[in-house]
């Protein structure tokens, strides 16, 4: 029943919701100069609704004048509506190449003709008239049916990069393709991370760049819902990833991490919790984490952010692409995607075990809400209205077609199949590193990023990564507690049997000199820990980093 006291205030809604439409396409007609703007202005201040109400006008607006432009048609025409969002996933069974081929192929004829005939004025910067290749047949003959990655799978991708190499992302209407495959790689990689439909995110050009952007998000959040945070912080376990320093450093927040247990390398959770202040505006954590390749206990910081009302970020560069299959193969790992209710962000890095070329990552938002303030907008510009996703300007279009061939082709079949041998390889090297007493396994590693360490006083670990290096293996060698890292990839699967016997060979040559110093970095890391200021190191990283980088 509707009454008439109730009719009246929908009425007056009505009359309301007609006024500020009126005010809204006025403003975006004649500009926000005038009366009109400062209507509005008052409006947006004084009563409460008319922010969401004009934003919803907005939306229209800016879906207009998407139908208007855009040419896609992979979208039917004349939508007023805002389009419902396409969810696309992973396919089960890789796609045949052939037909990969055939798609975009197609894809691209619609672009190129526009390079070919020198029509495009910006975004390219070719010396003459383009004759881009079509992508070539033969490398997709070359690829079995059963995808293995093997040199076939990198020259799938190469010929999916060549053939998008001199298209640029920068603008999303001038190469639908690259618009495509973006939203469907953040699709597939939502869906295989347990988003919703209600998942968006970016294609960034690394790690890095999705951490960057995900830290400037939420700080960005933070200045327009709690202002009165003058230094924002962020509160992680001390193993989260540097860029997230970096971050901090860059958007002038804070990072505060809380200490790891040495045996298992995870947080305490009361340490965790206690380290959050008034000024705290997003948690971290990490699946796993890059050093010991243990995943953070996730479960149980997604219910810390729920209580306490915080966003949760995840990182999930490394694993991202792998945990997954991993969890689907039967091994244990804890819950650490968009399944836990508290994670609102996630990072995972395509160019890792995503197997694609360096320049690819996502960074994914629980809602387009959170995804706005990544975005960049600036409307004074001499040279037109200038928006932009994420840090980098021109964005190239042959890793955004690579990533987006590499999903396709391998499908959930071809990255479990990968995962599988992968962990099986990783089980084969800890298996055997638990028959060399001297060494053990640092913590419980999730996947197939492992760090081994001393298990005896005596025997010094990096020596032994010294005598490795001059085996010719290159050994990545880390502190606080000294160890050294594994990435496990398929393209050690030929070289582990060798690797374990110089493994082995290596500990009883330690184990047999004790006190022996192998002169070269163990005994820098060595003086390095003995240093108690810290800054005198770091002035030591940027004297290196300026040598290095001398002609
Ligand atoms: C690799 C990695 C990053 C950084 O990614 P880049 O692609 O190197 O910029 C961040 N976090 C974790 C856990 C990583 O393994
Ligand atoms: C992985 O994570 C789970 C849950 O935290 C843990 O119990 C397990 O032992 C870990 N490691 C392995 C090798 O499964």
């Amino acid at each position: 029943m509707i009454s008439i006291t109730s009719f009246l205030l929908w009425a007056e809604h009505v009359v309301f919701t007609l006024v500020i439409l009126w005010a809204v396409q006025t403003a975006f007609l004649h500009g926000l100069g005038g009366l009109v703007g400062q209507l509005l202005r008052f409006l947006k201040l004084t009563v409460p609704g008319v922010d969401s109400l004009i934003k919803s006008t907005l939306q229209n607006e800016v879906q207009g004048f998407i139908n208007q432009v855009k040419s896609d048609p992979s979208r039917t025409s004349g939508q007023t509506q805002a389009a419902a969002k396409r969810i696309v996933v992973i396919p089960k069974t890789g796609i045949p190449p052939a037909e990969l081929l055939k798609e975009m192929n197609a894809m691209k004829e619609r672009e190129v003709a526009v390079m070919e005939e020198g029509k495009i004025f910006a975004y390219v910067y070719t010396q003459e008239n383009d004759k881009l290749e079509q992508v070539q047949l033969e490398a997709f003959n070359l690829y079995t049916e059963q995808p293995q990655l093997s040199t076939h799978h990198d020259k799938l991708v190469l010929e999916a990069h060549h053939a998008f190499l001199h298209e640029n992302a920068l603008s999303p209407m001038v190469f639908p393709s690259l618009r495509k495959f973006e939203t469907e790689v953040i699709s597939m990689s939502a869906n295989m991370l347990h988003g919703d439909g209600h998942v968006v995110g970016s294609l960034t050009s690394g790690g890095t760049e999705s951490i960057l952007m995900a830290v400037k998000t939420y700080r960005d959040r933070a200045r327009k819902l709690f202002p009165h945070i003058k230094v924002p912080n962020m509160v992680a376990p001390v193993t989260i990833h540097p860029a997230f320093v970096k971050a901090a450093h860059y958007f002038g927040l804070e990072l505060v991490t809380v200490a790891v247990d040495q045996g298992s390398q995870r947080p305490d959770m009361a340490e965790y919790e206690q380290a959050i202040t008034a000024q705290t505006i997003v948690l971290l954590a990490s699946a796993p984490q890059y050093c010991h390749g243990v995943v953070d206990p996730i479960p149980e910081i997604s219910e810390i952010a729920v209580r306490r009302g915080l966003p949760l970020h995840v990182d999930a560069c490394v694993g991202g692409y792998m945990l997954p299959w991993v969890e689907k193969l039967g091994y244990q790992v804890p819950a650490f995607d968009f399944r836990l209710p508290g994670v609102t962000s996630m990072s995972a890095d395509l160019h890792k075990y995503g197997y694609t070329f360096k320049g690819a990552s996502v960074v994914l938002y629980r809602s387009e809400e959170l995804r706005k303030y990544q975005i960049f907008a600036y409307s004074g510009w001499p040279g037109g209205l200038f928006g932009s996703p994420s840090m980098a300007g021109s964005r190239p279009g042959g890793t955004i077609a690579a990533a987006w061939a590499a999903m396709r082709v391998l499908g959930e079949d071809g990255y479990t199949d990968i995962a599988r041998q992968l962990m099986n390889a990783r089980d084969k090297v800890l298996d055997a590193v638990r028959n060399i007493p001297s060494l053990q396994v640092v913590g419980e590693p999730n996947m197939t990023i492992f760090a081994l360490m001393s298990a005896d006083s005596k025997f010094d670990i990096l020596v032994l990564a010294d005598i490795l290096e001059n085996k010719g293996w290159k050994i990545e060698r880390q502190q606080l507690p000294n160890s050294i890292h594994f990435t496990l990839m398929p393209h050690h699967l030929n070289v582990l049997d060798g690797f374990i016997a110089d493994l082995k060979a290596a500990a009883e040559e330690v184990k047999a000199n004790p006190g022996q110093s192998a002169g070269g970095t163990a005994a820098m890391y060595g003086m390095m820990a003995k240093i108690p200021d810290k800054g005198i190191i770091d002035d030591f990283i940027v004297e290196f980093f300026s040598e290095m980088y001398k002609n």
